[in-house]
């Protein structure tokens, strides 16, 4: 109690009798009120220039660019290097229903497709290698793993009737060769009674069967059946000794992910044999997609291009149109519509035919991409090719929304939202009546399966990443930006006012009164009165004091520094922690005047 004779302590309980809080102060400070409102003008200005270099340096695209470029351990470079989602290879086989009638030459050939035979397709880049001029080389690994509850009953030992790819092929190989040579494989073909439509179960004809033309060929023409197996989707999957050379987008933002080069070229060997030596329309892939990231900043009218290994070409594509899914907004795309035509309408295309022969629209000759064999690539069910093709055979039904191949990609990451690549895998036969057992399939198209690399929607994990950063993100820097602006603005002429209307209007109400000037001489000639009738006053006050200590459980001391800190007007310098926050208030106080 003895720290109550300090000067102003009395004056509290006389001015201010009914308040039991002890921070509502009513001193002013207008150093500190000076302070405070040049600290809100830096805030203010701080905030204005930070809006305005928001403005121009675009954060939110430095960043995204940044992201968008590879590099090791970089978030989208690791989304292509090791794609986290569900990539899904799709096969319908097409049974043969009427084989007995078909080879007695009674009907056409009637199929039925079976399917969906279901992988899941493990599309990873291995052994990256970052080179020096913004590249990278990989090796792209497509692994199938066998999803049974996704096949939807059906078993990969279904039985079925299916084409010998062996003999067909054989046939149309030798066709032309000499009368000798053609006597020769007619002999071999009796002898191992090889017939050309043969019972199998899925699994054979997708990933091999013993033939003991296969091994024959394999053994005598090792240059052309390198392989002791033949099944259809093992070759679609041979990836063996490839490599990808890919842009990191160091170069341009935009490219990252997508091929420079093919096993070192940026076109296809197979289609350069009577053109020159740069890429065509047919062979190349420089710019094209393998499809796990597309271009960033796509422009809607821009054409991308997507490149697979079991199409042996890159394919164009165009946008239709936009769509939502996964929580993004994405365009859509299709494969243009003359890609197939063999320079039927799209005389670019005119190199898609082989040897001068041209396919039906519909179809393109891959024969040099698929070991020799008679292969033709075309959408599933004939869709959108030559009527020709599709009355040869029965049981085709086409239909765009099951058969056409779809991408929705979101438009500045390139990322691919859902997938849908749809083709079909024919056999394009020449004259080859005068071979044995396949003379019913002279100049035929004969459908063998057709296949679906699909994914329906991206992970949740993914979704939530890629909602987060092209969604909210651009939102948030936004919204930070103006208020940045506008809040910094807003601060400053708030400050910049304050400086001028200093001192202001002597207010009516007491809240007010507090923080004038007015006020400020009248406490001092209150606490002149008050001095005079101290002894009375300290009394009061101490036991005040002790009730309110007792009542608060307040640490004497500090109760004491709070009250000396409280009651020094003129004693500006003094200010001691508990006090700062009253005075910040009646600052603003002063400043919203
Ligand atoms: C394939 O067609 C044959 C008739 O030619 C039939 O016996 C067989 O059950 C079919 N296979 C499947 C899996 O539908
Ligand atoms: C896919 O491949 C990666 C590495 O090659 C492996 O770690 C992962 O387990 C594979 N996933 C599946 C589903 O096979
Ligand atoms: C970049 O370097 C790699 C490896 O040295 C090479 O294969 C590729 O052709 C080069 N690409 C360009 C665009 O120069
Ligand atoms: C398919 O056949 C193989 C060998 O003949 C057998 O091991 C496997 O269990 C069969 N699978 C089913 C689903 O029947
Ligand atoms: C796409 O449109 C932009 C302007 O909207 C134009 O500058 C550009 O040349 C167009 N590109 C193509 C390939 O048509």
């Amino acid at each position: 109690i003895r720290d109550f004779n300090e000067p102003f302590s009395y004056r509290y309980g006389i001015v201010d009798p009914h308040d039991d809080d002890d921070d509502d102060d009513d001193d002013d400070d207008e150093v500190c009120a000076k302070r405070c409102v040049l600290i809100l003008l830096i805030v203010g200005l701080l905030g204005i220039s930070t809006g305005t270099i928001m403005l121009f340096t675009d954060p939110y695209n430095t960043l995204f660019r940044y992201k968008a470029t590879f590099g090791e351990g970089g978030e989208m470079f690791n989304l292509w290097e090791k794609p986290p989602i569900e990539l899904y290879l799709r096969v319908w086989l097409w049974n043969v229903t009427n084989r007995e009638e078909f080879l007695a030459g009674k009907e056409k050939l009637r199929v039925q497709e079976v399917g969906p035979y279901t992988y899941r397709e493990n599309f990873t880049h291995e052994k990256v290698r970052f080179n020096e001029n913004g590249t990278m080389t990989s090796i792209p690994t497509h692994p199938l793993t066998w999803v049974p509850e996704l096949s939807e009953g059906r078993s990969e030992n279904d039985t079925l009737i299916l084409p010998n790819i062996a003999l067909l092929s054989f046939a149309n190989v030798m066709a032309d060769a000499s009368i000798f040579t053609r006597m020769g494989v007619n002999i071999l073909v009796r002898q191992t009674d090889s017939q050309p439509l043969v019972e199998m179960t899925a699994r054979e004809f997708m990933f091999g069967y013993e033939s003991p033309l296969v091994t024959l060929g394999n053994k005598f023409m090792p240059s052309w059946i390198m392989f002791e197996k033949l099944g259809l989707i093992d070759r679609m999957y041979d990836f063996e000794g490839d490599y990808e050379t890919d842009f990191t987008g160091e170069t341009d933002a935009r490219l990252s992910g997508l091929i420079d080069k093919y096993n070192g070229f940026p076109y296809l060997p197979h289609w350069r044999r009577e053109e020159g030596d740069g890429p065509t329309t047919c062979s190349n892939v420089q710019m094209a997609s393998d499809g796990t990231k597309f271009p960033s900043y796509i422009q809607p009218n821009q054409t991308l291009s997507f490149f697979r290994k079991s199409m042996c070409r890159s394919m164009k594509m165009v946008k239709v149109g936009e769509a939502f899914n996964s929580g993004l907004n994405g365009y859509l795309y299709n494969f243009v519509d003359d890609a197939l035509d063999n320079g039927k309408v799209n005389k670019d295309n005119k190199c898609f035919c082989r040897n001068g022969k041209c396919l039906p629209p519909g179809l393109i000759d891959v024969t040099d991409c698929y070991y020799g064999f008679p292969i033709a690539v075309g959408y599933p069910h004939m869709y959108l090719a030559d009527p020709s093709v599709r009355d040869a055979v029965e049981g085709f039904y086409p239909d765009p929304k099951k058969h056409r191949t779809e991408f929705l990609i979101e438009p500045v990451s390139g990322m691919p939202i859902k997938v849908a690549v749809r083709n079909q895998i024919n056999m394009a036969l020449g004259t080859i009546d005068h071979m044995a057992h396949v003379q019913q399939f002279s100049n035929m198209v004969l459908p063998l399966l057709w296949t679906e690399i699909g994914m329906s929607e991206l992970p949740p994990f993914m979704q939530t990443k890629f909602v987060m950063y092209m969604v909210v993100l651009p939102v948030v820097v936004q919204v930070l930006q103006w208020v940045s602006l506008v809040g910094g603005a807003a601060l400053a002429a708030v400050s910049l006012l304050a400086a001028f209307c200093n001192p202001c209007a002597p207010p009516d109400d007491v809240e007010t009164r507090r923080s004038s000037r007015a006020w400020l001489q009248q406490d001092a000639d209150v606490n002149k009165a008050v001095r005079k009738q101290l002894p009375e006053l300290l009394i009061v006050e101490a036991e005040r004091q002790a009730a309110h200590a007792l009542k608060h459980g307040m640490a004497r001391e500090r109760e004491m520094q709070v009250y000396r800190s409280l009651l020094a007007p003129d004693d500006a310098n003094d200010v001691s922690g508990s006090s700062t926050a009253s005075s910040r208030r009646t600052s603003f106080e002063q400043a919203y005047c």
